[in-house]
C-alpha cells in the first residue's frame, strides 16, 4: 500500500465515517469523502486537511449511480489510484418484524447493501491494480439480531454474506485485494436519531449497553486495514454475543427471549 493511501469514504460528515478520515488524515492519506449534507462533508474535508491527510469532498446520495462513479473518478483522476474503499454509509432501522413498514425496509436495503455491492464493485479494477482493501462496516448486528431490530439486521447479515462470497471470490482469483469487515458494537453518533422508525416506534436499545467512541472504532478500523486483518469485533459485549452466536445459538435464543421486554416489546 502506497505510504500515503488514497481512501474513498462514505458516510463521512459524521460520525464513524468522519472520525475514520479523521484517523487517516493524521496519517497523512488522501481522502475522497461523500454523505448528502454539503456543509458538514465540506468541513470534514477541511478538519482532514489541517490534520495533515489531502481531502475532496463528492457530496451526493450514495444510492446513485453516477455518485458512486465520482466517488471512484476522484479517486482516480485526483490521485491516481485507489487503495481503500469505507463502505461506511448505513443507517438503522427500529420496529417489530410484524409491524415492519415496508417502504422504510427497501429504502434501508438501498443504502446499507445495494449501494455497497454497486460502488464495491465499480471500484474493484482500481483496488485491483494497487492491491487494496474492501472496508465493510458490518455491527454487532450483523451476528446477532436483537428484537425490534430485525430490519436493520438484516441489512448487516446480508453485508456479512456478500463480504464472505467476496473475500473467497477475490482470494481464489489471487487478486491480492482484501476485505475487511468491522463489528462495532454500541457507538456514541447520531445514528439512533437518524434511524428510520415507524411512527411511536420506542427506540430503546436494552439496558446500559456501555458505547464505545467513533474515535476508538475509527482507530480500530484503520489499524486493521493496515494489518490485513480479515475481521474486526469491538466492544466487550459485541465479543461476547458474537461467540454465543457461534458456539451455542439454543443460549443465544433464550438470551433474546429474555431481553425482548427491555427492548420495548410488549
Ligand atoms: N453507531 C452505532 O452504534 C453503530 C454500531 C455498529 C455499526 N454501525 C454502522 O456504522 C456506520 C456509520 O454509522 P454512524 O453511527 O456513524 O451513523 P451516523 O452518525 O448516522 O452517520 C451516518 C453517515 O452516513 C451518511 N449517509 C446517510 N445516508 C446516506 C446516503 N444515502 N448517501 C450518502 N451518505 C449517507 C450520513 O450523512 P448525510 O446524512 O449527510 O448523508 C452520515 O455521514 C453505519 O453503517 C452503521 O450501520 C453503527
Amino acid at each position: 500500500m502506497s505510504a500515503r493511501p488514497v481512501v474513498v469514504i462514505t458516510g463521512a460528515s459524521m460520525g464513524i465515517g468522519r472520525a475514520c478520515a479523521e484517523a487517516w488524515a493524521r496519517r497523512g492519506a488522501r481522502l475522497v469523502l461523500n454523505a448528502r449534507s454539503v456543509e458538514p462533508l465540506n468541513e470534514a474535508a477541511k478538519a482532514c486537511r489541517s490534520l495533515g491527510g489531502d481531502s475532496r469532498a463528492v457530496p451526493g446520495d450514495v444510492r446513485e449511480a453516477k455518485v458512486q462513479q465520482a466517488l471512484v473518478d476522484g479517486a482516480l483522476e485526483h490521485y491516481g489510484r485507489l487503495d481503500v474503499l469505507v463502505n461506511n454509509a448505513g443507517v438503522g432501522l427500529y420496529g417489530a418484524v410484524s409491524a415492519m413498514d415496508l417502504p422504510m425496509l427497501r429504502e434501508v436495503f438501498e443504502l446499507n447493501v445495494v449501494s455497497v455491492v454497486s460502488l464495491t464493485a465499480l471500484a474493484l479494477p482500481a483496488l485491483r491494480a494497487s492491491k487494496g482493501t474492501v472496508v465493510m462496516m458490518s455491527s454487532i448486528a450483523g451476528l446477532v439480531s436483537m428484537p425490534r431490530h430485525g430490519g436493520y439486521s438484516a441489512t448487516k447479515f446480508a453485508l456479512e454474506a456478500l463480504s464472505m462470497s467476496l473475500r473467497a471470490e477475490l482470494g481464489a482469483q489471487k487478486s491480492g485485494v482484501r476485505v475487511c469487515v468491522v463489528r462495532p458494537g454500541l457507538t456514541e453518533t447520531a445514528f439512533p436519531r437518524n434511524a428510520r422508525k415507524a411512527e411511536g416506534t420506542d427506540t430503546r436499545q436494552g439496558n446500559a449497553i456501555p458505547a464505545m467512541s467513533a474515535h476508538e472504532v475509527a482507530e480500530a478500523t484503520v489499524r486493521a486495514v493496515e494489518r490485513g486483518k480479515p475481521e474486526v469485533d469491538l466492544t466487550a459485549g459485541g465479543r461476547a454475543l458474537s461467540t454465543l452466536a457461534r458456539v451455542s445459538r439454543p443460549a443465544l435464543r433464550q438470551l433474546l427471549v429474555r431481553i425482548a421486554p427491555r427492548m420495548g416489546v410488549k
